[in-house]
């Protein structure tokens, strides 16, 4: 029986995308949502009644106009980059339920199919990475590939290797449990603690152990720089635009700089500098994105376990009940099933290296690629009911799901540095949320709230009661 089945349609969205006239009437996300559970309840008597599937009909339908939540300025009228990204990542669900729909974004190639992205993966010198605008956020080992990339990785990846080492484990549950435990039963208070909790712990895997208040900062407006970066990468943008963004970079980039010659981050420059940096420039901006990469990522994903386990109470007791009394299959299935659903990186951008034919696909060089993440997790050729979110997922608690289809932190060389590091402090939060708090949904709808990482839409809906 399937918990939950979603359902997303577009008002001619697939159109909109490229037409930015359209998308600024703010019809930026329509989903359809229905939600059930895995015996029959709040929404389970709906869901078994109108038993439906995304590929045929639709259900439940809201236009959502996001609320972002970020501080900080914004290029061009407000929630117009958000709407646009939001309304992208729709459309990455409706092609990975339709196969007719158009696998074309900007000038971009869409490739969603498993076998295309394990050979995109796995030969990062056929395909480089190709950020777009997000480079004016200066070279990191994010977006760089070649040597510049491997000697990059290995200033970090010592640090990311350490801190996953098990023994770190009390101390990343530490953080969780400190920050939840002062936190106001509210999603909003939950969401800014869990982001405090990671932060805590991406500073402390560099050395960092002091105030994170003043990151805190710095992060609420990368993220809306990284954002709107994020949209110009995909939208052609007049000029003036472009050089605001660029203003706006140069800002963000010098106020992290700024702020690592704090004396107490000493090591996190230490860590980053490269031997011929004497200012340290290169370390503050290689800083830069690992920071974005570590710490939003991590907290999207609790707040769509959130999401998720307010919806379904058998799951949630299931799983605290295994917190409770110790290891168990069901919280990890929930945290990978929570991912395979809501990637929190949605997709990733490449190039083509060379002219060539891809599984049928003829690449020009340069030509820019999006390797679909919802894509690869919602194919219906390697999941079974790819549309329903179920919190037992059978191919997860018997270990049989494809691994080229589940890529939440991607395969091959340029597999997510923190892997090891998030998986840790998915756990930790998640054991962390449900001993310190109970969930409940009383909406159905999803909402997306997409920058850099997916997360979701202002967790409307959710009531948070403390145990
Ligand atoms: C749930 C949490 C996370 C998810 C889903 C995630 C996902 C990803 C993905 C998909 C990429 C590949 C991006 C691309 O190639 O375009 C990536 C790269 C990366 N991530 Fe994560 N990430 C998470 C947490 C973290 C954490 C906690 C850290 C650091 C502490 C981190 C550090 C990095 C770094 C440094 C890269 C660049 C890897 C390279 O190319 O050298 N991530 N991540």
């Amino acid at each position: 029986m399937s918990e939950t089945n979603l359902q997303v349609e577009h008002g001619g969205f697939a159109d909109a995308l490229d037409s930015s006239a359209n998308l600024i009437g703010g019809m930026g996300l329509i989903t359809r949502f229905g939600a059930g559970i895995d015996i029959p309840g709040r929404f389970g008597d709906n869901l078994i009644l109108r038993h439906f599937s995304l590929r045929k009909q639709s259900l439940l339908m809201r236009v959502t106009v996001q609320d972002s939540g970020s501080k900080g300025k914004h290029s061009g009228p407000p929630d117009i980059a958000q709407n646009y990204l939001n309304g992208l990542v729709s459309l990455l669900y409706r092609m990975a339920a339709d196969p007719l729909v158009d696998r074309r974004i900007g000038g971009a190639v869409v490739l969603d199919r498993p076998e295309q992205a394990a050979r995109v993966f796995r030969e990062p010198e056929s395909f480089p990475k190709s950020y777009g605008l997000l480079n004016l956020l200066g070279n990191s080992r994010f977006n760089t590939d070649g040597e510049d990339w491997a000697s990059r990785r290995a200033m970090t990846q010592p640090s990311y290797n350490a801190a996953s080492q098990e023994r770190a484990r009390t101390r990343i549950s530490a953080h969780y449990m400190s920050e939840l435990s002062k936190a106001a039963p509210d999603p909003g208070a939950l969401r800014a603690a869990l982001t405090t909790a990671s932060l805590r712990i991406f500073l402390g895997a560099l050395g960092f152990d002091g105030n994170p208040k003043p990151f805190v900062d710095v992060l609420d407006n990368l993220r809306v720089v990284a954002r709107d970066l994020q949209y110009g990468s995909l939208r052609p943008l007049p000029q003036d635009e472009i050089a605001e963004l660029e203003e706006r970079s140069v800002a963000a980039r010098a106020d992290l700089r700024e702020l690592l010659q704090r004396d107490d981050c000493l090591e996190i420059r230490g860590r980053l500098r490269f031997p011929d940096d004497p200012r340290g420039a290169v370390a503050s901006d290689e800083f830069l994105l690992n920071l974005l990469a570590g710490v939003e990522t991590t907290a999207a994903t609790l707040c769509w376990a959130i999401d998720r386990i307010g919806v379904n109470e058998q799951a949630q007791e299931r799983v605290r009940d295994e917190v409770r009394t110790g290891a168990g299959p069901y919280l990890d299935c929930f945290i990978k099933e929570t991912m395979r659903y809501f990637p929190p990186i949605p997709y990733v951008s490449r190039s083509a290296g060379r002219d060539m034919d891809l599984d049928g696909v003829g690449l020009v060089k340069g030509q820019p690629i999006l390797v679909s993440i919802v894509g690869l997790h919602h194919s219906p050729a390697h999941w079974r009911e790819p549309d329903a979110f179920i919190a037992s997922r059978a191919e997860f608690l018997d270990g049989t799901y494809d691994r080229s289809a589940f890529a939440p932190f991607l395969i091959g060389p340029r597999t997510c540095g923190g892997a090891r590091l998030a998986q840790m402090e998915l756990e930790e939060g998640l054991r962390a949320l449900l001993t310190c708090f109970r969930f409940r949904r009383d909406t159905a709808e999803v909402a997306f709230d997409y920058g850099l990482a997916m997360r979701p839409g202002a967790l409307a809906g959710v009531e948070v009661s403390r145990l």
